[in-house]
């Protein structure tokens, strides 16, 4: 808990990027270690139903990689309700921040392990475009998440190789069903 704490960081790899429907008190690019954004988490009250899951992303450890994303430093109050926006199988760990100037800070990020009952793990990312195309949930399509995420990424300067793949084969499959061929 947050006993006497007057501010956190928190770390955003995924809609927290672009959807801030929380106050914060500073923003700042970050990266983290040791992780990697993959479309491994199902969403069926999200971006998705029960019966056509959409996916999302999570973390996976990877001792090799590293994940930039935004810091936000909000106050303890803010996961009340954030802890409600991502329910369905996200917990929150703690993990050093790297910052664009070096320094470092300690922060919290939400994960899906995938002992979570909504874990999909790994498929190809044709399959994984395939999928997020078909699905829409409460929140909107899958593919606006996606597609927002990959443009947010672009504008952050992450290269994220994963999710701007399954970019690719959702754009080549759209042109398959526009123009024919
Ligand atoms: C994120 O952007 O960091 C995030 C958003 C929803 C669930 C988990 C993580």
């Amino acid at each position: 808990n947050f006993d006497g704490v007057s501010s956190v960081w928190l770390f955003g790899y995924g809609s927290l990027i672009y959807k801030v429907d929380f106050p914060f008190l500073e923003k700042r690019p970050a990266t983290i270690r040791g992780w990697q954004r993959r479309f491994w988490q199902g969403s069926h009250d999200h971006r998705g139903t029960p019966e056509a899951p959409g996916r999302v992303v999570t973390l996976i450890e990877n001792r090799e990689a590293r994940c930039k994303g935004i810091a936000y430093r909000v106050s303890p109050s803010v996961f009340e309700h954030l802890d409600v926006r991502e329910k369905n199988g996200y917990l929150r760990l703690t993990i050093q921040l790297t910052f664009e100037d070096g320094s470092h800070a300690e922060g919290l990020v939400y994960i899906a392990t995938e002992d979570n009952e909504a874990f999909l793990g790994h498929a190809s990312e044709e399959d994984i475009a395939r999928q997020i195309t078909s699905a829409s949930g409460p929140s909107g399509p899958n593919s606006e998440y996606l597609l927002r995420l990959a443009e947010s990424l672009r504008m952050l300067g992450e290269e994220c190789p994963h999710t701007f793949a399954i970019e690719s084969h959702m754009q080549s499959a759209h042109n398959v069903d526009t123009k024919g061929g």
